[in-house]
């Protein structure tokens, strides 16, 4: 009897070994640069060596962006004879281990496009039937990450097919940053902790503040639309170091204003969202560069606490969002959705800052906090006295708030 269970033993383990992800990846929300939001299918080998000269000329890499993401429309319309993915030969006459082995040569790493259905969204050929063919193929050109996307699924399962995928990435044995990709349709925040490092929680964002694009059976979705869709406890307590709630690539530099760029980035790193670049790094404003690499601002989103922020209150339109760094700070912000200047004054005694998640509170009644703004790069005074400033229409004032000893 013993000899049987030891065998039964034996054999759940070797099933299940190989059955997980890669585990030391994404500790904190990756951070790189996707080709969809500004380049759709129009992309090629040339842009990609670009973009791999601009992280560093840039400072971007310094700044801690690492993948550089070639999303839908690098392969040719069909599989070859041996059923495996061809890239598109106009686009990347090298292949695609060329564009590989450049964007490694600069020290940063690499990711690609498929989906889980028969086509991508772009109609290009997808995963379906050839998962573990097509993570060997990843792997023998060196692939880093995979953004897999939800277009013609049909009744599939989403936790089944993202589960297959992951597990033939897994045996393809080369680390693989598994981005989730089916738009929060089944609640990834439910299930795929264990599954990817990162899963989008709504369908595709847009370049406007607030607004809703419609194009016939789906939408797209302003910053805020983005932000306010899943603004659920339940989200916010799925996301951690190796598992992240994906808000999108970032539309920060692609046509809204400088204030709501920073809003926007002062967002996605308030909220711990992977921060993904989505804008064209040739022709990059000083203003964009900015916002992008605000070091102090990207520290809030890699705090090792990973708490992500919640919202706070909403007062005359000011959104206040706060989010708990390690040894007792706190980052805040206040964001301006009207679209006229506001004046603040905030009494931080009348206000019970606690957050029942983290079991932290803003301890303003015996400790004082000295105030840093984060877009100035200044102390801007403490939380003894009320804090009165005015933020511009659709601008940010991010704040991290740390004890006085
Ligand atoms: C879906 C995804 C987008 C992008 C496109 C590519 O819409 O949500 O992020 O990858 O497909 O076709």
């Amino acid at each position: 009897m013993k000899r049987l269970l030891a065998i039964l033993l034996m054999i759940s383990i070797s099933l299940t070994a190989g059955a997980q992800k890669f585990e030391d990846l994404a500790q904190t929300p990756p951070m790189g640069w996707n080709s969809w939001n500004t380049f759709e299918t129009d992309i090629n080998e040339q842009l990609v060596r670009n973009i791999a000269d601009k992280f560093i000329e840039l400072g971007l890499k310094d700044a801690g962006y690492e993948y550089i993401v070639l999303d839908d429309g690098w392969m040719s319309r069909e599989r070859d004879s041996n059923g495996n993915l061809v890239a598109d030969p106009k686009k990347f006459p090298n292949g695609i281990k060329a564009v590989v082995d450049y964007v490694h040569s600069k020290g940063l790493k690499f990711g690609l496009y498929n989906c889980a259905g028969g086509k991508t969204c772009a109609g290009y050929p997808g995963s379906r039937g050839h998962q573990y063919q097509d993570a060997k193929l990843y792997a023998s050109w060196g692939v880093d990450f995979l953004k897999y996307d939800w277009c013609d699924t049909g009744n599939l399962n989403a936790r089944e097919s993202y589960i297959t995928m992951r597990d033939a990435l897994y045996e393809a044995g080369r680390p693989v940053l598994f981005s989730i990709c089916e738009w929060g349709t089944y609640q990834p925040w439910e299930w795929a902790g264990d599954v990817g490092h990162m899963w989008r929680i709504t369908g595709d964002i847009i370049n406007c503040w607030d607004c809703e694009v419609g194009h016939g059976s789906w939408a797209s979705f302003g910053i805020w639309k983005v932000i306010e869709l899943r603004n659920k406890e339940k989200i916010r307590q799925a996301a951690g170091p190796g598992h992240w709630n994906d808000y999108d690539m970032m539309e920060v530099g692609n046509g809204m204003t400088n204030a709501e760029d920073r809003s926007h980035f002062a967002m996605w790193n308030i909220l711990n969202s992977p921060l993904m670049m989505g804008n064209d790094l040739r022709e990059v404003s000083k203003e964009t560069l900015k916002t992008l690499t605000n070091k102090e601002v990207i520290a809030v989103n890699k705090d090792p606490l990973a708490i992500p922020a919640f919202r706070f209150n909403n007062e005359n339109n000011v959104e206040i969002w706060a989010k708990p760094l390690k040894n007792e700070k706190w980052a805040i912000t206040f964001v301006n959705r009207n679209d006229t200047p506001v004046d603040i004054d905030f009494d931080w005694r009348r206000h019970q800052l606690s957050d029942d998640l983290s079991q932290r509170s803003l301890q303003v009644e015996n400790t004082t906090y000295q105030l840093r703004d984060l877009f100035l790069h200044e102390e801007v005074g403490d939380t003894s006295k009320n804090l009165q400033t005015s933020i511009g229409v659709h601008d940010v004032l991010m704040l991290k708030l740390t004890p006085k000893s």
